[in-house]
C-alpha cells in the first residue's frame, strides 16, 4: 500500500521551504490579487479514496485548465466534428502565440492553445442553447458540485485587456475559422477562463478523464475512446512550450491555468489537482510542476 497522506505531507513541507515561488500572472490584472503562499494539493483515487494537504479547498481561477472541460463538452455534443476546425499536434510555442496561426492559415495547432480553445468556443457557441449557462451547469454536473460559479471581476480584468485574444479571434475570422460574432466568442470564452474552483473540485472534475469517460458522481459524460483521445492531447499539449518537460519530469497528462492550478491524472488510478499561483517563465505553476514531479517519483506511479 502506498502511504499517499505521507508523500502529500512530504511535498507540502519540502515545497512550502522554497524561496522562489515564481511570479503571479499579472496581465489579467484581477489575477494579481492572490497570495503568493497558497499551496494546496488534492488527491482523488479512482477506487474513491481522497488525500488532501494546504489549501486544497480554496477557490482560485483555473484559467486555461477550463480548455479541457470545454473540449470534453464540444466532443460530446459533436463529435469528431470538430476536427476540420482545428489539429492535434503539440505547438511548442507559448499559449497565445500567434504568428504559426497566420502560417497555417487559421487552423489551430491544438484545442489548448488560445486560439484553438477560442474556435472550441465557437462550436459551444454555435451549439449550446444558452451556451455561458449550459457550460456552466457541465462543469457542476460532472464535478457534482452545483456551488461552482465564474468570478464575474476576473471575466472583466480579462475582456479589458485581453488585446492578444481579440486579435487571435480577429486572425480567425479572417480566415474563416469563426462563424460567430467576435464579441460573442470571446465573451463565453473569457468566461470559461474565469470559473473558480478549488483542488477538490478540478480533481472530481478531472475524474471522468482517468476513469474512462465515467464521472465520479454521475452518470458517464463521455465514450471511452473521447476520454483516451483527451488525455492524448493533454500529455502533448497541456503545458504548451513545456509539454515536452512536464512529460520529462511528471510522467503524466495534465492541463495548466495561469491561475497557478495544474491537474494530472494517471488513467485508471488517480487524479491529482495542484494550486500554487506563483508561474515559471513559461506560465506554468512553478511549485506545481516541482510537487507533481515529486508526487510520481515517490509513488513511484506515472504513464511510463
Ligand atoms: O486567454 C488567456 O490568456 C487566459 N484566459 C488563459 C491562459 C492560460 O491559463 C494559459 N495557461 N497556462
Amino acid at each position: 500500500m502506498i502511504d499517499y497522506q505521507n508523500i502529500l505531507n512530504t511535498i507540502n513541507q519540502s515545497v512550502r521551504q522554497e524561496k522562489d515561488k515564481g511570479k503571479i500572472a499579472s496581465y489579467i490584472p484581477e489575477l494579481a490579487n492572490v497570495d503568493i503562499n497558497n499551496f494546496g494539493v488534492h488527491l482523488q483515487l479512482i477506487s474513491g479514496e481522497q488525500y488532501a494537504v494546504g489549501n486544497s479547498q480554496q477557490l482560485f481561477s483555473i484559467q486555461s485548465i477550463s480548455k479541457v472541460l470545454s473540449l470534453a463538452l464540444a466532443m460530446s455534443q459533436m463529435g469528431t466534428a470538430i476536427w476540420k476546425r482545428l489539429d492535434v499536434e503539440p505547438s511548442g510555442n507559448p499559449f497565445n502565440h500567434l504568428s504559426l496561426l497566420e502560417l497555417e492559415k487559421g487552423l489551430p495547432r491544438n484545442p489548448f492553445i488560445n486560439s484553438g480553445a477560442i474556435v472550441i468556443a465557437d462550436i459551444l457557441v454555435s451549439n449550446l442553447e444558452n451556451p455561458k449557462t449550459d457550460f456552466l451547469n457541465y462543469v457542476r454536473d460532472i464535478t457534482g458540485d452545483n456551488s461552482i460559479n465564474y468570478n464575474l471581476k476576473v471575466t472583466q480584468s480579462e475582456k479589458e485587456t485581453g488585446f492578444k485574444n481579440y486579435a487571435a479571434a480577429n486572425l480567425l475570422k479572417s480566415f474563416n475559422n469563426l462563424n460567430n460574432d467576435v464579441e460573442v466568442v470571446l465573451d463565453f470564452y473569457f468566461h470559461q477562463c474565469a470559473l473558480e474552483m478549488s483542488c477538490a473540485q478540478l480533481s472530481k472534475a478531472f475524474y471522468l478523464f482517468a476513469n474512462k469517460g465515467e464521472c465520479l458522481a454521475s452518470k458517464g459524460r463521455l465514450t471511452k475512446s473521447q476520454a483516451k483521445r483527451i488525455n492524448a492531447i493533454m500529455l502533448t499539449c497541456g503545458f504548451y512550450d513545456e509539454a515536452g518537460e512536464f512529460a520529462f519530469e511528471v510522467g503524466l497528462p495534465g492541463k495548466s491555468g495561469v491561475g497557478g492550478g495544474i491537474v494530472a491524472l494517471l488513467p485508471n488510478e488517480f487524479v491529482i489537482s495542484v494550486w500554487s499561483p506563483g508561474l515559471n517563465e513559461r506560465g506554468n505553476s512553478k511549485l506545481g510542476m516541482q510537487a507533481l514531479e515529486q508526487f510520481t517519483t515517490l509513488a513511484n506511479q506515472s504513464i511510463f
